[in-house]
């Protein structure tokens, strides 16, 4: 199959067609346009390449995500964040001479220059996290030059890796009237987040070990996620040649909708309605099938998994050995687990393939580690940093690189004369 054929307006057109190291064809429709007249259409980009790449694969019937071919629950097992977001970045594992370079680059660029505390001191305390975070990275570009070669792009690519974390650390200290706490080098990545976020300056704070392993895993879990809406928009701020900092602040602002990475937030809300409200769970399931009703299952649903989401499966797996070896017993967590098997049983969901995504048990384990809920949201931004880092890069680094630029189909008034200004 070297092309797909097209007919259109009584003529034959014939598209060439790629194929990927996966089998998935692609119909190139690059010179669509040119040959018939016509373009496509696909509100959504649902049934869109926007590029190849050799980042991440999903396979969405097969519940299959790999990062550079490695399966999302051989490096959950084994690897560690710091290791997973080399993997992402540069393209291959790291040695463990480059991965301690890489730690130690990572855990010596975490502090932020001075005066980016006076940003914070211009926000009420009630800040959306997201917010700051996005506004923050932006303004990075005033403080860190932006060279213009992608060769020089690597110390800000670690300045961003280190300092994404103390950011939202620092505004989460912000938010509760807190001191800052800053990162220290003992630490490794998760652990000195936690650190600066539970610690005070009045007493030690040892981060426990299964509160570091566990965010890690869920660093690990968020790194990447091939081009969903918020990864689409680094590329596409990118694609301008605008600078990193800037695709990155435009990626963060996608990822804060309650339909992307916001949804670990709507989920618990979503949870605590339900909790309030007697643990009527068939009532919620009755309003998440009526279209009228305005509520949707939060957690629930991908465009892309048809069967299950591997992380979501990893998470609930974590969440029950987590919280047993902590000693909680949430009861959201018994909440999701029964509106999860009620749902899996009721033709609505299961005619539409809703399962249960990645946001639908994370909170719980972001809970139980003490994170609050209005930070949930930002632990998703710094797990997908490495991802939204390693796109960019392959966008930029891309010969063939255009800016992106798509078309539409116009359906409005056609030509009219303008009204003299006194009869408007
Ligand atoms: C993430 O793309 C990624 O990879 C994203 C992500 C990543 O790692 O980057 O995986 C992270 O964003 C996960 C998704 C988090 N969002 C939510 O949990 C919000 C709730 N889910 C949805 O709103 C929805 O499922 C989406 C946004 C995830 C997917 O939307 P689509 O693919 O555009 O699907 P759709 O809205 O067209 O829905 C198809 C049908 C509709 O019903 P019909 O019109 O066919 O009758 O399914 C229904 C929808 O009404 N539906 C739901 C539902 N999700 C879809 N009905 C009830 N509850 C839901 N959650």
């Amino acid at each position: 199959m070297e092309t797909a054929k097209l007919e259109l307006n009584g003529e034959t057109y014939e598209l060439p067609i790629t194929v990927g190291s996966e089998g998935e064809i692609g119909i190139d429709i690059r010179a669509l346009r040119g040959q018939t007249g016509a373009i496509t259409l696909d509100s959504g980009y649902g049934n869109t390449g926007s590029c190849t790449s050799s980042i991440t694969f999903i396979n969405g019937e097969k519940g299959i995500l790999r990062y550079r071919g490695y399966s999302i629950e051989d490096l959950a097992a084994t690897s560690s964040f710091p290791e997973v977001s080399y993997l992402l970045i540069y393209g291959r594992l790291p040695t463990q001479v480059e991965l301690d370079e890489f730690n130690h680059k990572l855990t010596y660029h975490s502090l932020i220059h001075e005066d980016i505390k006076h940003f914070f001191e211009g926000y009420p305390q009630k800040a959306p996290p997201m917010s700051v975070l996005s506004t923050i990275v932006a303004s990075l570009t005033a403080y860190y030059p932006v060279p213009d070669d992608l060769a020089g792009q690597e110390k800000n690519i670690i300045r961003l890796m280190s300092k994404l974390k103390t950011i939202a650390a620092f505004a989460y200290k912000k938010s509760i009237g807190q001191p800052f706490m800053y990162p220290r080098n003992d630490l490794g990545f998760a652990g000195d987040f936690l650190h600066m976020m539970n610690a005070v300056p009045t007493e030690a704070y040892e981060v426990p070990p299964l509160f570091e392993k566990t965010l890690d895993l869920l660093l690990i879990l968020h790194a990447d996620h091939e081009q969903n809406c918020s990864t689409s928009t680094v590329r596409m701020v990118g694609s301008s040649n605008a600078n990193l900092f800037a695709s990155i602040s435009a990626g963060i602002h996608a990822l804060s909708g309650p339909l992307h990475g916001g949804a670990n937030v709507a989920v618990i809300d979503m949870l605590e309605r339900i909790r309030a409200d007697g643990g009527n769970l068939q009532k919620y399931i009755g309003m998440a099938k009526d279209k009228n009703s305005g509520f949707r299952l939060m957690g629930f649903g991908h465009r892309v998994y048809k069967n299950f989401d591997p992380r979501a499966n990893v998470i609930k797996t974590v969440s029950d050995r987590v919280l047993n070896e902590m000693g909680i017993d949430d009861p959201l967590l018994d909440i999701a687990k029964e509106l999860e098997r009620i749902a899996l049983e009721d033709d609505y969901f299961v005619e539409r393939k809703l399962f249960p995504n990645v946001d639908f048990y994370s909170g719980i384990l972001y809970r139980a580690m003490g994170i609050p809920t209005d930070m949930f949201t930002v632990m998703f931004a710094i797990g997908r940093l490495p991802g939204w880092i390693a796109q960019w890069l392959e966008m930029r680094n891309d010969p063939k690189k255009r800016i992106y630029r798509p078309r539409q189909i116009y359906v409005g008034e056609g030509l009219r004369a303008l009204p003299p200004i006194e009869e408007r």
